[in-house]
């Protein structure tokens, strides 16, 4: 079979790295793809966003299957026109991966089919949002409507924090057309638990729980990133926790979907705090989490082209599905500077060293001539290990990125260690 990886992050990396693990793959092909993917798949240099082109693309080179794995992509319907030209796709459709696209769509949804989550409320202007954000006062968040990457939440602390957001999303479009609207929520406490699950549309099966890091420094300070590490399972999701999550918030999520004639197929992202209150959604994402993919494709003993292929075909509940019962962490090693401005082109050594004991999957890499890899963006490299207990996951996370250098390199010490 000849498959399409749509994306060029680690968590792309990943995917690639578990669907080349199948036999019956034959090709592998990775658009626009990195350095370390490059070992693995034939990159092709599409833009992850140009749907036309990629479907050209996939219809030219008899694709058999396409994995489309980033937001963008997905919101503008890339699965949808996949199909259409007669190459099956996995991902949610445009219509369902709203989901995410779009905070008001999914906060209306959680009100009318009852799923609990945070108090709130959307403005369209400016003005009544900052009556409202002083009539409701601090703590409080504010959330651009569209897709930000994942910069687009501010947890105020105080009155003054919550206006200059309001302020910066509306007058300043600090975020474009996504923040034309804005979400102004209750601010939620209590431990944060991610959940990602395979749906068909109709059934889904949950991966084991994660977590991860969004701020950029040790102690969870600094701004917020992409993500910083993960690691997976969360001490904080018991079993009694899980069946809650089953039965207030996954069950009534994918029913909700299909009751709403928008069928979620794909990987649904549950991120979730675990309130005095119950669980509580957080938010939703319409793919796998990078670098949460990195930690839960680890753990898969499954086959992941079979599972991709039933969740295609509304076959799910027919795939026996297995986690390895271990313990996985990522951890990110970004070029200095990251989330802010910062320098490409830096050499990496130690790659090889660190593989003997971890998988390191490439996010912002790039080969030069010569074949040496080099540094390529923000996020540079998940260094992603596996073991019997958590701590032993970490320590040999940790132990492999010690073996890894290029110039300005920075991760956070703290990764898995709860
Ligand atoms: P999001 O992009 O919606 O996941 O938000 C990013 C982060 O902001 C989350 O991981 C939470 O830590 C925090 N956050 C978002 N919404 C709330 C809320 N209503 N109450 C408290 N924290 C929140
Ligand atoms: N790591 C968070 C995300 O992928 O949205």
């Amino acid at each position: 079979m000849k498959i399409l990886v749509v994306g060029g992050g680690g968590r792309e990396h990943a995917i690639c790295w578990k669907l080349a693990q199948n036999p019956q793959v034959t090709g592998l092909w990775c658009a626009p793809g990195n350095g370390g993917i490059a070992e693995i798949a034939q990159c092709v240099d599409i833009a992850a966003t140009d749907v036309d082109a990629m479907v050209a693309w996939a219809k030219e080179n008899a694709m058999d299957f396409v994995v489309v794995a980033p937001d963008d992509p997905l919101a503008l319907g890339m699965v949808d026109a996949m199909e259409n030209a007669g190459i099956p796709a996995f991902g949610p459709s445009a219509e369902a991966a709203v989901i995410e696209a779009s905070k008001i769509f999914s906060k209306d949804l959680m009100a009318r089919y009852g799923i609990p989550s945070a108090r709130c409320r959307v403005f369209e202007e400016m003005d009544p949002a900052l009556e409202y954000v002083r009539e409701q006062g601090a703590p409080i968040v504010v959330k651009a409507d569209g897709l930000a990457l994942g910069k687009g939440v501010v947890v105020a602390q105080s009155v003054e924090e919550a206006e200059s957001a309001v302020r910066s999303m509306m007058a300043d479009r600090k975020f474009g057309d996504a923040g034309t609207r804005v979400v102004i929520e209750e601010c939620m406490t209590g431990p944060e638990v991610t959940v990602l699950a395979f749906c068909d549309g109709e059934h889904l099966s949950c991966m084991p729980s994660c977590q991860d890091h969004k701020r950029a420094l040790d102690g969870n300070q600094g701004p917020n990133t992409g993500g910083m590490g993960a690691f997976s399972p969360s001490p904080n999701y018991t079993p009694e926790v899980a069946e809650e999550c089953m039965r207030t918030i996954f069950l009534p999520t994918v029913a909700a979907m299909k009751a709403e004639g928008r069928p979620f197929r794909g990987v649904l992202y549950f991120g979730l705090m675990l309130t005095p209150d119950g669980p509580k959604v957080v938010e939703y994402n319409a793919r796998f989490g990078d670098p949460e993919c990195q930690v839960v494709l680890s753990l898969l003993d499954s086959d992941l082209l079979e599972i991709m292929q039933a969740c295609r075909s509304g076959t799910l509940d027919q795939v026996d599905i297995r986690w390895r019962p271990e313990a996985a962490c990522c951890l990110v090693l970004a070029s200095g500077g990251y989330p802010g401005s910062y320098e490409k082109g830096y050499p990496i050594s130690g790659l090889e060293q660190a593989g003997s004991s971890s998988v390191v999957f490439h996010a912002g890499t790039c080969r030069a001539e010569a074949g040496q890899i080099l540094t390529n963006g923000g996020r540079v490299l998940g260094v992603t290990a596996t073991g019997p207990t958590l701590a032993e996951a970490v320590d040999t996370a940790y132990a492999a990125a010690g073996c890894i250098e290029f110039q300005d390199m920075f991760f956070r010490r703290d990764i898995g260690r709860v």
